[in-house]
């Protein structure tokens, strides 16, 4: 592959000097693909989970791919591919595309790079085998240690030939071929009846803690009852809109649910709609609150993020922090719960104001930050 993938960045992403842009994944997958990609007619290529550009860019260099289709879960992964493009002067190459069928109407070849949750994985798999051309060709790459024998075993369920290639700098990619009828695939969203909640939460593959609770959030709901007064809340981060539902039942304030991943915002509306609660939550596909006006909000939940990738890393915590810090009105209040090891409390009073502890039990901290005023 001739492509300078050092060229490429991550922003608008986090930026560090241990944080990349490409991997040896990518260009371990575009090797394995070569011969596909090189011979693939235009419109015919779907890329998965790129992470910043580095394989519809690295497809249409490389190989002059033309007509890619691109869909990065992440709205930062998606800026970063546009502003890569524009650099690398790619933008033509390709169209980002949502998750739906027509994003694999006729596809011959199918590069991903693993998603994180399995369930991710299948939704994706049962997309491509319901609408790819016949002969597609599914190229599955990811760090050795990450890709499991469950991975293949969804492959599998697809395809009739699943071969896993040699390991290359602790990344291996999965060869999918001969596509089979899959009858039974799941159909995504998946949804469950909290009765606890009286909540139904729906979840695409690639949402966070799919249709359950995360112990986390579980902390931020049993203190619901003590956030204080407020017009209009924001639930930072809000994967399938747990606390965004509860926000808008329990409070009855307006609510926007905010979330960078495509794949959050689609569980989230479909958590709204199967609670009535379309009318009462706005949702919205965002990095950081970049689209909210400074000093609007009164009251932020927020259960930050604290991996970035693969890479632990507190910098993506901070950027909502920050974000927090920029969007709430003086006197307004930030709602948050960490591990307790995370420690983030010194962090919150430095960047946003007053912080005092709401809850702490043996596993996680809840705290509650009131903006100081600006200046
Ligand atoms: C720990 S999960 C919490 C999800 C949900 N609030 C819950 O309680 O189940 C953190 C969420 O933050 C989102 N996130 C991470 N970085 C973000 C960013 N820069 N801007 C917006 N959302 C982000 C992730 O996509 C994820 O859905």
């Amino acid at each position: 592959v001739s492509f300078d993938f050092a060229a490429l960045r991550r922003y608008p992403d986090v930026e560090a000097p241990n944080l990349f842009a490409a991997d040896a994944t990518d260009r371990l997958l575009l090797d394995t693909a070569a011969q596909s990609l090189q011979t693939s007619p235009p419109g015919t290529v779907v890329v998965l989970g790129d992470h910043y550009g580095a394989l519809t860019l690295g497809a249409a260099a490389s190989f002059g791919c033309a007509g890619i289709r691109s869909h990065t879960d992440a709205i930062t992964g998606e800026l970063a591919l546009e502003y890569n493009a524009y650099r690398c002067q790619l933008t033509g190459a390709f169209e980002a595309l949502p998750l739906t069928p027509a994003l694999f109407a006729g596809a011959r070849v199918v590069l991903i790079q693993a998603p994180k949750a399995l369930d991710e994985l299948t939704e994706w798999v049962g997309l491509i085998s319901a609408h790819a051309a016949p002969d597609v060709e599914v190229y599955l790459g990811g760090r050795t240690k990450y890709l499991t024998q469950a991975m293949n075993t969804v492959l599998g369920a697809a395809f009739a030939e699943v071969t896993a290639g040699l390991a290359r700098q602790k990344s291996r990619v999965i060869t999918a071929r001969r596509a089979k009828p899959a009858p039974d695939w799941p159909s995504y969203p998946r949804r469950e009846w909290h009765p606890d909640l009286e909540l139904w939460v729906c979840a695409h593959g690639g949402a966070f803690a799919g249709t359950g609770i995360d112990i986390g959030t579980r902390r931020l709901l049993a203190v619901l009852g003590e956030l204080p007064a407020a017009e209009r809340a924001i639930d930072l981060g809000c994967g399938t809109g747990v606390l965004a539902a509860m926000l808008a039942t329990r409070r009855r304030i307006a609510v926007l649910g905010s979330d960078r991943s495509a794949a959050a915002i689609a569980s989230a509306a479909a958590t709204m709609a199967a609670n009535g609660l379309a009318d009462r939550v706005q949702l919205q596909r965002d990095d950081a609150l970049s689209l909210v006006p400074e000093a609007s909000t009164d009251l932020i939940v927020c259960n930050p993020p604290f991996h970035l990738g693969s890479a632990v890393h507190t910098g993506a915590a901070l950027k909502l922090f920050d974000a927090a810090h920029r969007t709430l009105a003086p006197g307004g209040q930030l709602w948050t719960v960490f591990n307790n090891h995370l420690g983030y409390a010194p962090l919150l009073r430095q960047r946003i104001g007053p912080t005092r502890l709401v809850l702490r039990d043996s596993k996680f901290t809840v705290t509650a930050t009131v903006r100081g005023d600006p200046g």
